[in-house]
């Protein structure tokens, strides 16, 4: 295992285990079967719903069998089973680590390839397009926007139309927002970006190095994940539980890993829709310090709360004296349209200047018309995103129905806000299923996309409720159809990998 793998205590992975000794039935049960092929199924498990993430060191035998109340071969023998199937893999002198099986990994890895085409992003009754979560846009609002835009052009169309910042209109609006929702912030804090995947790439490419380790959570947003892989950094993850980050589990790996940065998705998170509480990130904010790593804090989605008051900024929650290695990113896309391709990354001043001069590389700079739109839409009556909360609200009641009358034995947390439904299934089957639902007409995403792992989350898919409540009934009825009946339609060849 090359440089510092995360390690897990024996304590941990049997509070992690739960009830292990009824595992591998379905759903309980398992009476009569050997303790040893119990915990081997039960850790087989953790490792594909990507809660023990691969390379993770695992306990010493000694220690896990006191930790479980079992004795040693019991352990030394599940071990052995997980080596067999190719869950562990062991290294003279130095443990045993979690590992996936190649099959495994290759049949999951990620559902389809890119193949240069790009998907419309659109839904007709034809195909059900459910591979983005993201905002249709409040057309009025828009066109207004454009206008206000093009009449501002005169005024900005004297400079060259190549500014790295952005446009001092647009950061003086992103920033007069941080201030009204508590968070001082100047301007020269702000570096307009193109949405919040230009802010990503940014980090990715000017912070770190080949071989570099950036701490994410998994499941997580597969853009930045990939970004970070493009950037020849190594994503390592840390596992998410079914209520969310466990407490201590983030700042345990920056302390552990010393990555070079960590990203999170503090607000709603995609895919899972879990929100972290302001005590939770002012502690990983200062772990983040003392292990001398970067903290990316992604805010794209925190203006989608539903159920909650929108979120505090995350650099709102955090002392001042951990806020010089924390930055943050937001974007227009999903409180209003991700087609105005423009967000921001707030940071301390010398990083904008960093980031701003590194930009030439990149992509030297965002659309003036895209920025005065955006500043007229940041400035302007903001009443569309509570209706846009509205209709989120009708339709993801209407998914859960269906989903509920269609998969009683599914099971999801409803989130307080984020526009998907992370839906556990009672088969490890997502990327099966996601080809055979595409031959009935609909595209969704399989667990794997979100895994910072291959060959993790096959139980998982990603339903977001963004259509219209007729479109998504019929999305669940055809993928319920898909489980069992062949389409009646070829897997199209070119399929589309983007999510959002
Ligand atoms: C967590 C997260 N970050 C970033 C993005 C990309 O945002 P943008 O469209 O502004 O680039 C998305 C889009 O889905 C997202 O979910």
């Amino acid at each position: 295992m090359p440089g510092a793998m995360p390690t897990i205590g024996a304590g941990q992975l049997a509070q992690r285990l739960g009830p292990w000794r009824s595992a591998g039935e379905p759903e309980g049960g398992g009476r009569g079967k050997p303790l040893q092929a119990a915990l081997a199924e039960r850790i087989t498990a953790l490792v594909l719903d990507g809660r023990l993430a691969l390379g993770t060191r695992m306990p010493a035998e000694r220690s896990l069998s006191e930790a479980l109340g079992v004795s040693r071969t019991t352990v030394t023998a599940a071990y052995s089973l997980l080596r067999e199937s190719g869950f562990a893999v062991s290294r003279q002198g130095s443990g045993s680590y979690v590992s996936v099986p190649h099959g495994v990994a290759a049949r999951t890895a990620g559902g389809y390839q890119p193949d240069g085409h790009v998907g419309s992003g659109s839904s007709s009754e034809d195909v059900i397009d459910l591979m983005c979560a993201a905002a249709i846009a409040p057309l009025p609002v828009l066109q207004a926007a454009l206008r206000s835009a093009a009449d501002q052009l005169p005024v900005n169309s004297g400079v060259g139309g190549y500014l790295p910042y952005g446009l001092d209109v647009l950061r003086e609006a992103v920033a007069d927002r941080y201030c009204a929702r508590g968070l001082p912030t100047s301007p020269d804090q702000i570096l307009v970006t193109n949405g919040a995947q230009g802010a990503i790439t940014m980090v990715a490419r000017q912070l770190c190095a080949a071989g570099d380790r950036v701490l994410v959570e998994s499941p997580s947003y597969p853009n930045a994940l990939d970004t970070f892989r493009a950037a020849h950094a190594r994503p390592m993850p840390v596992p998410l539980e079914e209520h969310g980050w466990v407490r201590g589990s983030y700042e345990n790996a920056l302390v552990q890993l010393r990555p070079r940065l960590a990203y999170l998705i503090p607000h709603f998170q995609n895919p899972t829709g879990h929100l972290m509480d302001p005590d939770a990130q002012a502690s990983i904010a200062r772990a983040a310090r003392l292990a001398g790593s970067w903290l990316l804090a992604d805010e794209t989605i925190t203006d989608v709360a539903l159920d909650v008051p929108v979120p505090p900024p995350f650099a709102a929650t955090i002392r001042a004296a951990d806020a010089e290695s924390v930055l943050v990113c937001g974007s227009m896309a999903k409180s209003f349209w991700g087609g105005l391709r423009i967000g921001w990354l707030r940071g301390p001043v010398r990083v904008v200047h960093e980031l701003a001069a590194a930009r030439a590389a990149m992509d030297l700079a965002s659309p003036v018309l895209d920025q005065l739109a955006a500043a007229a839409v940041l400035r302007g009556d903001q009443g569309y995103v509570e209706e846009h909360r509205t209709r989120w609200r009708e339709q993801r009641a209407a998914l859960m129905a269906a989903v509920d009358e269609t998969f009683p034995a599914w099971q999801y947390r409803v989130p307080e806000g984020g526009l998907c439904l992370w839906l556990r299934m009672d088969r490890d089957e997502a990327t099966a299923l996601s080809q055979r639902a595409q031959t009935h007409g609909v595209m969704v995403h399989a667990g794997p996309r979100f895994g910072a792992d291959a060959g993790t989350f096959e139980r998982y898919v990603r339903l977001p409720y963004v259509l219209p409540p007729e479109l998504l009934r019929e999305a669940v009825r055809r993928i319920a159809l898909a489980r069992t009946v062949p389409g009646p339609r070829p897997a199209a060849d070119h399929r589309s990998d983007l999510v959002a």
